[in-house]
Parts: C-alpha cells; structure tokens; sequence
C-alpha cells in the first residue's frame, strides 16, 4: 500500500506531477494526429489540481494567458503534466504549466510537448471571486 505521507506536495509554488495519462485513439483530430484542445483540457486540469490546493478551495478558470505546443503528442504516449503556482494575487492564482511526453516505444525518453500559463480564480459558493485568505481568516 502506497502512504501518501511519502510525498511533500504541502508547497504549491514547487513542481510538482500533477497527471499523467495516456493519450489514447479517442483523442485525435481528422488527421488522426492528438488533437490540441485534449491537451489544454488535461492541461487545465493539472493546474486546477494545484490552483484549489492554493486557494484552498473551489476556483474557475478565467483565463488562458499562454498556451505553446513545442512538438506533437502520439496516440499511446504517456503525458506528464507538471504545475507550479507563479503568481497569487488578491483573488486569482496563476498556475505555471509543462507537459512532457514519454513515446509508447521508447518509455524512458521525455519529449516537451507544451508550455502554459493559465490564471484561475477561488470562487465562493455563490460563484462570485473570493478572497484567498479568507478560508483561514478566523471567524
Ligand atoms: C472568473 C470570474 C468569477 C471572475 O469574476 P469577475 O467579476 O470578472 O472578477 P474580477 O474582474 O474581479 O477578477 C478576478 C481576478 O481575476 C483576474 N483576472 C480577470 N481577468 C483576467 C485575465 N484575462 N487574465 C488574468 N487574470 C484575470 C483579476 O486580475 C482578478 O485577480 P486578483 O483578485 O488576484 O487581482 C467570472 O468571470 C466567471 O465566472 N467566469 C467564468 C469562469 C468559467 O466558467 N470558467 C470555465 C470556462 S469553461
């Protein structure tokens, strides 16, 4: 049994492997190729994954700020998705983002596949932006 005590994921401004997934037929464009937008949706997730540990709660993504594709992804490669906090502001996170891929036949290679920068904002329950301290203000 794995004890998730063995990994320090307590500081979101460190890197850390936020997913890894396999890119599967399912994903591809027309052109048979892994379509882009499957990418910035796993890509979304992996910096949510560290944006609600920093905020300490619910956010949304408001906006996209970069998006690079530095090579293709290949249906049956292994996406490694790593995500670190850049910057937080009153309201806001900006999340820092680079996936990798290891190829299907070569699973030890590391192929940059993107870069990303994308901004997401704690809401409270009423979906209005919420400051992030507030959750440990005291009462
Ligand atoms: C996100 C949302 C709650 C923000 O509400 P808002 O009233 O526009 O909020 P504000 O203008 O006060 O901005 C809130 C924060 O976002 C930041 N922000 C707004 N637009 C931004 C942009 N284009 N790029 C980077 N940051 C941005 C602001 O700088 C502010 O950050 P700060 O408090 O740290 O300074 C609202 O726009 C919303 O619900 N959007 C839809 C979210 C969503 O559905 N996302 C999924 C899309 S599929």
């Amino acid at each position: 049994m794995i004890d998730p005590h063995l990994f320090d994921e307590t500081d979101p401004a460190k890197w850390r492997l936020a997913i890894r997934v396999m890119a599967m037929p399912a994903d591809t464009n027309a052109a048979g190729d892994i379509f882009g937008g499957w990418l910035m949706s796993q890509a979304d997730i992996a910096g949510a994954t560290v944006a609600v540990q920093a905020a300490a709660g619910r956010v949304v993504t408001v906006a996209v700020n970069e998006f690079r594709f530095v090579s293709p992804v290949a249906v049956g490669d292994i996406v490694e998705i790593y995500a670190r906090v850049q910057r937080q502001g009153t309201t806001s996170v900006r999340v820092e983002i680079a996936a990798w891929a290891r190829r299907e036949m070569d699973p030890d290679s590391h192929h940059h596949v993107a870069n990303a920068n994308i901004t997401y904002v704690a809401v409270a329950a009423d979906g209005r932006p919420r400051p992030i301290a507030s959750r440990t203000d005291p009462a």
